[in-house]
């Protein structure tokens, strides 16, 4: 309907509403049917902005409503109500199952056909953890050592008060503990250090054994922390006899395996653990050539790798030993490890997912 100007204003307004439901009504189907079959939720939204959107013909003819009479406000008002809700719910109806559509599309898109043969000769490998987690085993299963297991939630007494580390000892205070929420003493360990207790509790003397396996601090994750690392614990006791000379030998045998070298110089340094007595740092010689680190028996530099000592009795105590008993525990970590034989500055590298490091390192 044509509207005519020389109509007074409020029979204009009322004719311009009218006008503007009707066309609403008018395309109401076809509008049903776009939404019906859209396929994307782009589609969805351009039929969306084109009706009841902000600038949308409904929202503008509601707009229109304020202008007129009681009872045109109510019959127009009622129309247009009814055209706005057979939109809304079909746009809420079609979403869902766009939204269904989408996942069984990508569902069957990125569905792996582990049957296919390999393209490009291109395996997977062992991630570099895994690898030298392997290399040690073999080295100190060839030693005589057993490879043992502890679990990574500890109490406070297998990973503090049996290691001599008291209540209020300031070595608690330096590891940053991760207590376990609602559980009271029970923390993720510090260290596998609490795996010598374990062993001494479990199998009695002697014992020649290492452990390997997950740590954690709460620290920042920066280039050379991380909260989560793994650490290599060795302990080797009898009733007499296991001396630092043994210590020294042994360790002097790892570090030339582990970094694929003849002959290694090994330096012990005093220091201080709270469950050694006496308790060293472990120090070995290399050199640096063209930027690059080399383990080598002549070098003209200390390396620091890790902590060692003759085990306190305080720990014997309380792990169980009675009589003389006597011999030598040490501790590494092992991404310091790996990053100074594969030449990696930044502990990150080790834990990303980037498939070309993987590849790299493989
Ligand atoms: N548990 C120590 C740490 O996490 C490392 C360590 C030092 C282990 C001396 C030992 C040891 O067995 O004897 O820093």
């Amino acid at each position: 309907m044509a509207i005519c100007y020389n109509l007074p204003v409020f029979q204009m307004r009322h004719l311009k509403v009218m006008q503007a439901v009707e066309d609403i009504e008018g395309k109401l189907v076809r509008w049903l049917d776009s939404i019906s079959r859209a396929l994307t939720f782009h589609e969805l939204e351009l039929i969306k902005v084109e009706t009841i959107g902000k600038s949308g013909v409904l929202t503008l003819a509601f707009k229109e409503l304020m202008h007129l009479s009681i009872d045109d406000k109510k019959l127009f008002g009622e129309r247009l109500n009814r055209a706005k809700n057979s939109i809304e719910s079909a746009i809420a109806n079609r979403l869902k199952h766009i939204e269904i559509l989408t996942i069984t599309e990508k569902l069957k898109n990125e569905t792996l056909d582990i049957t296919l043969p390999v393209v490009n000769g291109q395996f997977g490998s062992l991630h570099m953890i895994t690898q030298t987690v392997r290399r040690i085993r073999d080295h100190y299963h060839s030693r005589g050592f057993l490879v043992l297991d502890g679990p990574e939630i500890e109490s406070d007494f297998f990973n503090f008060d049996a290691l001599n580390i008291p209540k209020h000892h300031p070595a608690r205070q330096s590891h940053d503990t991760f207590y376990l929420d609602g559980l009271e003493e029970t923390l993720l360990r510090t260290h596998t250090s609490c795996v010598q207790i374990r062993t001494m509790m479990k199998m009695g003397l002697p014992i020649r054994m290492i452990s390997i396996g997950k740590t954690y601090r709460n620290d920042q994750l920066d280039s050379t922390h991380s909260p989560m690392f793994h650490q290599i614990e060795g302990l080797v006791v009898d009733r007499k006899g296991i001396t630092i000379g043994h210590l020294k030998n042994e360790l002097k045998k790892f570090v030339a395996t582990f970094f694929e070298v003849d002959e290694v110089d090994i330096r012990l340094r005093p220091s201080y653990f709270p469950f050694t007595e006496p308790g060293m740092e472990v120090d070995c010689r290399y050199t640096k050539e063209n930027g690059r680190l080399r383990i080598t028996k002549d070098g003209d530099r200390w390396l620091e790798l890790g902590g060692a000592g003759m085990v306190h009795p305080n720990v014997f105590k309380a792990s169980g030993i009675e009589g003389p008993a006597q011999g030598f525990a040490f501790g590494f970590g092992l991404e310091r490890l790996i990053m100074l034989r594969y030449g990696i500055s930044d502990i990150r590298v080790i834990f990303d997912t980037d498939v070309r490091y993987l590849q790299h390192y493989a």
